[in-house]
């Protein structure tokens, strides 16, 4: 069977990457970043039947020489790696370049050495910015509304340029807003899923009126694998996206039903992003992926995301803890 180097392995998307893989049968070797406390991050929730055949090695993206060794033998790179949260991408936005730009470089030229067969690179849909034409197709003009979104641009350039100029065999996918089960509380759903667990009365959002279009992380992660299996090695820009936004207010009203909670719902301007930064709406087209890549998403529609909802609903209930017990270490 393929081996499979996955860089972000213990992250959100990664590690749900990861368990889907091996419980397919790849032998994966997961690429988790180096730290001194020896988290695998959330491989440590994948069940310890599967996570024991998970290849683990210790890195560091900006660290071309160790990405080159540890990706030997290796046939396929999913290059997942990134700084993602974009409040923080205001206040230290070198470090984002360096990461995801310059990381996205040593992630290509290690995997050319390795004469890896292709290297799926992760895009997101904030480098379109606030839709200028719905739905977003992958012609849409790339803004960078923050610095995140920015090094994303920058990231997704290397890996067109690598490709072009050198021949690197790589396909791009382009996922819009992911959740579920794992994702950290920074994130739109967890925050607001996470006080309806805890039970607040008064449960504190951003801005209620932006919309974006949800993929379950389930959805996401099949859109991965077909690009893999793909044809595709040309830098080709795949949208994965569920074709329907949903407003922040909206997700709050079905999440009362859900939960059968009911809370008041108050605007934190803490967490509104500037004027001009934030994207006030996102809707994609996935044509091509369904098209080309034989995508399937299946959680799709109202019903699809009501569906999804419930079951992030119901994992955060059964691991809140997990979610305390950092917080409070972490002084968060
Ligand atoms: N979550 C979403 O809604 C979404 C949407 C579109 C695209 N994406 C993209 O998907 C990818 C995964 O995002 P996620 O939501 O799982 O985020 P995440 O933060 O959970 O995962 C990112 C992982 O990258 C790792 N990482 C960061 N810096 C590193 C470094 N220098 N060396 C090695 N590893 C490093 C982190 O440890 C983390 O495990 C990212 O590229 C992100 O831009 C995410």
């Amino acid at each position: 069977m393929k081996k499979i180097f996955i860089t972000g392995s213990e992250g959100f998307i990664g590690s749900h990457l990861t368990e889907k893989l091996v419980k397919s049968g790849y032998n994966v070797r997961a690429y988790v970043q180096y730290n001194s406390f020896n988290s695998i991050g959330w491989l440590s929730n994948i069940d310890k039947k599967y996570q024991k055949k998970i290849d683990i090695v210790f890195g560091d993206i900006r660290d071309k020489e160790n990405l080159e060794n540890s990706m030997k033998d290796c046939d396929y790179v999913f290059h997942l790696a990134a700084l993602i949260a974009i409040p923080y991408s205001y206040k230290s936005p070198a470090s984002y370049i360096e990461t995801n730009v310059v990381g996205t470089l040593n992630v290509i030229q290690s995997a050319q050495k390795n004469r890896i067969k292709k290297i799926i690179h992760t895009s997101t849909s904030e480098v379109y910015g606030t839709a200028q034409k719905i739905p977003i197709n992958e012609n849409h003009p790339l803004v960078g509304q923050s610095p995140y979104a920015a090094s994303k641009i920058g990231a997704d350039q290397v890996a067109i340029s690598m490709s072009k100029s050198f021949g690197a065999p790589i396909v791009i996918v382009r996922p819009f807003n992911t959740f579920g089960p794992r994702q950290s509380l920074r994130a739109v759903i967890p925050t607001i899923i996470s006080q309806f667990v805890l039970k607040k009365k008064d449960i504190l959002i951003g801005n209620l009126n932006s919309s974006r279009d949800f993929n379950f992380v389930e959805d996401t992660c099949s859109g991965f694998i077909c690009a893999m299996k793909s044809k595709f090695k040309s830098a080709e820009v795949f949208n994965l996206s569920s074709g329907k936004d949903f407003k922040i207010l909206e997700i709050t009203n079905l999440l009362k039903k859900i939960s059968r909670y009911n809370p008041n719902i108050i605007v934190d301007k803490k967490r509104i992003r500037p004027k001009k930064s934030e994207v006030n709406r996102l809707i994609g087209s996935s044509r091509l992926a369904r098209k080309y890549l034989n995508w399937e998403p299946k959680y799709i529609n109202k019903k699809g995301f009501i569906l999804s909802l419930s079951k992030t609903y119901e994992w955060f209930c059964d691991n809140i803890e997990i979610y305390n017990k950092n917080s409070n270490k972490y002084n968060l």
